[in-house]
């Protein structure tokens, strides 16, 4: 399986704080990678570290077999890495219609009509303004205007924050259906139990560094290590 992103021993600052020290990881092919962790533990700054918005310091980030670390957010984009911020970054002001069309025009499967496909919910919601949908509704439209970009690589910050659970579990169903579509999926999460169901492997942070680097399955069935490493929620 060849890798689609690596991080090597990468150092991340927010002006004079030292967040990540020395983070090593990767997502190969086909993969679904969970990056679980305690709040605080710098998981939202390793995806944005990869997405060039706080480039690292000190390492290297390769993605696609290219050195990205210096690269600007959009370049990353393009490149065809997706990103599901944390608190859906919607616009609110717009229609659902009008935020799909915010991303530029790619070649792949994933266009308008297909992500309606996808999500019924959104194309009965078409019309709606974004401030007014419920938050599992906003959290599929943050999902398919990541798809639009036809990513290879798709990085996914917390996308049941805030959910009811029946929501969650068709959130992470659709995560689910993103590595059947052969996308490479990075899921940050705070359900530890959900994300861990789902995920091939996990990468686990505490204070800016990998404290486990290991299969789901192994960390899935050591609760005890789980509770100490990651924290549990029972969301
Ligand atoms: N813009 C910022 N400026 C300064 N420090 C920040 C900034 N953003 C985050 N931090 C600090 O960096 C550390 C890691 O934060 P990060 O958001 O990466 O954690 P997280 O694992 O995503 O947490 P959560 O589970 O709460 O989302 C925390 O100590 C946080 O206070
Ligand atoms: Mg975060």
């Amino acid at each position: 399986m060849s890798v689609v992103f690596q991080a090597e021993n990468i150092h991340t600052y927010y002006g004079k704080s030292h967040i990540l020290h020395g983070v090593s990881m990767e997502v190969r092919e086909g993969e679904l990678v969970a990056l679980l962790g305690r709040n605080g533990a710098g998981k939202t700054t390793t995806m944005r570290s990869i997405m060039g918005l706080t480039p690292p310091r000190e390492g290297s980030i390769n993605i696609f077999g290219k050195n990205t670390t210096k690269w600007a957010p959009y370049r990353i984009a393009q490149s065809g890495v997706g990103y599901v911020p944390e608190g859906r970054k919607i616009f609110g002001h717009l229609t659902v219609h009008e935020n799909l069309l915010v991303p530029p025009v790619t070649k792949g499967k994933w266009q308008i009509d297909t992500v309606y496909k996808l999500f019924p919910r959104l194309d009965e919601r078409r019309a709606s303004k974004g401030g007014k949908l419920s938050g599992g509704e906003q959290e599929m439209l943050s999902i398919a205007r990541a798809l639009l970009l036809n990513p290879k690589f798709l990085i996914l910050d917390e996308p049941s924050q805030g959910l009811a659970p029946v929501i969650v579990q068709e959130v992470m169903r659709t995560v689910g259906k993103m590595k059947d579509e052969g996308i490479a999926v990075l899921l940050v999460e705070q359900n530890v139990f959900l994300a861990l169901q789902l995920a091939d492997r996990a990468y686990v942070l505490s204070d800016g560094e990998i404290v486990y680097d290991g299969t789901a399955a192994d960390l899935d069935s050591d609760r005890e290590r789980m509770e100490s490493l990651a924290g549990i929620s029972h969301a």
